[in-house]
């Protein structure tokens, strides 16, 4: 599979040394403990399944790194302030009642692409990537959940960030999509340096995964490291 990622700027992201770092990461809802003592590294060009059973508190570190929670105790050190940072959430964010190219092209960034038929070539790229090309001209209210959540992932990756956090980006997919949508992220990671956290409770998809793993319970950094541990 080739994956042209076009010639924006932001692509020339090195690898290796540490993106971002969490500090002793703490985040409370009120009474709530959400998150608790977090500690964590993540490497420039890593790519790190955040995993536990619903309530963990996925969600709410992936929402510390991107900045939209502010922690109680401790912090989260970079990423470096010109790193670009893309997120696909949970609710997916997406026009119900526009088509699936109207949904992309509203990630069209004059900074990041020549024009628009430089845009539309790697969008229709990702598109065949994805094998949603024919879906192109479908309202999103008509899609199911995990073409869906393909859209999402597809808008996200137009805007070429260097660090994506995914939050449940496959849950409406079964394991087998979800691992093929995995390999497309990795080819971008091959081919750009795309550092990428994924949040997912889906033990099989984190079972198959040859790399590192967080593991939260109940707030808590449980286990950091390889998945094969696990
Ligand atoms: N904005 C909020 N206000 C109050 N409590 C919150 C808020 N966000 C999260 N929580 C609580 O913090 C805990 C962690 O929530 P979080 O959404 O981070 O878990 P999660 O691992 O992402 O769960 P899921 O797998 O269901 O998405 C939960 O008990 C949740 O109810
Ligand atoms: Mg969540």
């Amino acid at each position: 599979m080739h994956l042209q990622t076009g010639t924006s700027h932001r692509n020339n992201f090195l690898r290796g040394g540490i993106l971002l770092t969490l500090e002793n990461l703490s985040a409370t809802f009120g009474q709530k403990k959400a998150l608790s003592k977090i500690n964590l590294k993540v490497s420039k060009g890593e790519m790190l399944f955040v995993t536990g059973a619903s309530g963990a508190g996925k969600t709410t570190l992936l929402r510390c790194i991107a900045g939209e929670v502010e922690p109680t105790k401790g912090r989260v050190n970079g990423p470096e302030r010109n790193v670009f940072i893309s997120r696909v959430f949970q609710d997916l964010r997406l026009i119900q009642d526009l088509s699936v190219w109207e949904n992309l092209r509203l990630s069209f960034d004059s900074l990041i692409y020549k024009n628009q038929k430089e845009f539309s070539e790697e969008a229709g790229q990702l598109c065949s990537f994805f094998s949603v090309k024919d879906r192109l001209n479908d309202k999103v209210m008509n899609l199911n959940g995990g073409l869906k959540q393909i859209i999402a992932l597809i808008r996200s990756l137009l805007s070429k960030p260097e660090l994506i956090l995914l939050d449940e980006p496959t849950s409406s997919l079964d394991t087998e999509s979800a691992l093929r949508v995995f390999e497309i992220l990795e080819k971008f990671n091959e081919k750009s340096g795309l550092t990428c956290i994924w949040a997912t409770h889906n033990r099989d998809l984190v079972k198959k995964f040859n790399g590192n793993i967080a593991y939260l319970d109940k707030g808590k950094l449980i286990y950091s490291g390889h998945a094969c541990f696990i």
